[in-house]
């Protein structure tokens, strides 16, 4: 099983990027499960301009299908000003609709105090639904008191990351992928002559 980290975080070191490493370090300490992150930082995709994702190239196709292989993921953002960042939604954008369908995604977000975690609720499941994903329950929220010197030091924080990650890896084993519900209705979208 792939359990795939996306971080949508622009910034080195990412107190982000460093919650969800956490969670697939637990992820990859289950029997025959491989975990990568894909941190955003590290490709230059083009600004999702509403082509057909098929005719997408370069980083931008590298990055679409890692999304696409993993068999789950584990999806952190900081929030920016209350909800997740441009890059996350760039590549939300760029995505097939069915590129997450009955897969489990678990999610992670930090910030600078707890002020916006309810962003999880109403920012990121809801994305997450649009793509016919599972969100796992038990979303993981951080502030920045949970991290100094580049580490989580957050005992809360770094159990509820691992059981999040246990969760992420319990519902890819248990649920069947085609049960992500009603296909949706056919997205028009421009051809590459046209984009
Ligand atoms: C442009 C910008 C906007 C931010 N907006 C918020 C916000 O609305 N709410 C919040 O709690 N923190 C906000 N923060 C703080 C970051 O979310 C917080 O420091 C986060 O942990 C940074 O994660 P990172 O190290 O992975 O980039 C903002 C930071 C920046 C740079």
């Amino acid at each position: 099983m792939q359990v795939l980290g996306v971080s949508g975080s622009p910034s080195s070191p990412s107190k982000t990027a460093l919650a969800i490493g956490t969670a697939l370090d637990r992820a990859a300490e289950h029997d025959d499960v491989h975990t990568e992150l894909l941190d955003l930082r590290g490709y230059d995709l083009v600004f999702s301009d509403g082509r057909d994702p098929a005719d997408y190239t370069g980083d931008t196709r590298t990055v679409i299908d890692r999304v696409i292989a993993a068999d789950a993921l584990v999806i952190g953002t900081p929030m920016y000003r209350g909800g997740y960042t441009g890059r996350l939604k760039n590549l939300f954008d760029l995505l097939p609709n069915d590129a997450l369908a009955g897969k489990p995604v678990g999610l992670i977000a930090t910030g600078g105090t707890d002020h916006h975690y309810l962003a999880i609720e109403h920012e990121l499941k809801p994305l997450v639904g649009f793509f016919r994903a599972w969100a796992v329950p038990g979303a993981v929220y951080a502030n920045n008191t949970h991290f100094s010197a580049g580490t989580l030091v957050d005992d809360g924080v770094r159990s509820r990351l691992h059981e999040l990650a246990d969760a992420v890896v319990t519902f890819a084993r248990r649920m069947p992928r085609d049960a992500a519900g009603a296909t949706a209705p056919e997205i028009p979208r421009k051809a590459a002559a046209e984009a």
